[in-house]
């Protein structure tokens, strides 16, 4: 099966996650997807919180409510992508540089499905270079620390992310522990968010129409 019909079958598969509510939505091909099928079913929610400029435009297309966290309280159910999965649901996520808003609503939410491609499953994570959003005025420092702690860090130049910030892509990782690494990027200066997904892994990955 080809790449995109997974996506779409996966975006499809999370529909059955959905109750009444509000429903946090995360960014990329594959929530896209996912957001197609929900126009379906709109009449069963109140509305989206929304990780990204992106998705907002889209839920709003299909005249689905985008409302505040602040407002909206604790969700009951996130749906979003990844770029990696690794067999305990720890995820890399921000190749869409929509990162800590996910971070965000994932934080926020009682339950995370995740929908991705069979592609993005590994053993260990890091052979997709792990974004990092900071501050535009951190990044030559942060970038330091990070070569520091034998990253190579890549400036994705010419991106600025919905907060207003920059993203540093780190290669050449092979991340053996998950959790630990997120802590310690976490507590360097002018870090806003890392996209590793840890602390806070996925409880339901579908590849696919297909649950692991
Ligand atoms: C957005 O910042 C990312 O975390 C996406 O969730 C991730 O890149 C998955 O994207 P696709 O669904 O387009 O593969």
């Amino acid at each position: 099966m080809n790449q995109a019909n997974e996506k779409r079958l996966a975006g499809e598969a999370a529909i059955r996650f959905v109750e009444k509510g509000v429903i946090g939505v995360g960014t990329g091909s594959t929530v896209n997807y996912f957001i197609d099928a929900l126009a379906d079913v709109r009449e069963r929610i109140e509305g989206a919180v929304s990780s990204s400029e992106q998705s907002t435009e889209r839920l709003k297309k299909y005249g689905i409510p985008v409302l505040d966290l602040n407002a909206a309280g604790p969700l009951a159910l996130y749906v979003d992508g990844a770029d990696e999965c690794d067999p305990h649901k720890r995820l890399i996520k921000g190749g869409g540089a929509a990162l800590t808003r996910e971070k965000i609503v994932a934080a926020a939410s009682e339950r995370f499905v995740c929908i991705i491609d069979s592609t993005k499953l590994v053993d260990i994570l890091g052979t997709f270079p792990l974004p990092i959003e900071v501050i535009p005025m951190a990044r030559s420092h942060v970038a330091r620390e990070i070569a520091r702690r034998g990253g190579q860090p890549v400036w994705r130049d010419g991106t600025l992310t919905d907060n207003g910030n920059w993203i540093i892509d780190v290669h050449g990782w092979r991340i053996t522990d998950p959790l630990a690494l997120e802590a310690d990027i976490n507590q360097i200066t002018g870090v806003v968010a890392v996209g590793l997904f840890a602390k806070r892994p996925a409880d339901v990955v579908l590849v696919g129409n297909r649950e692991i």
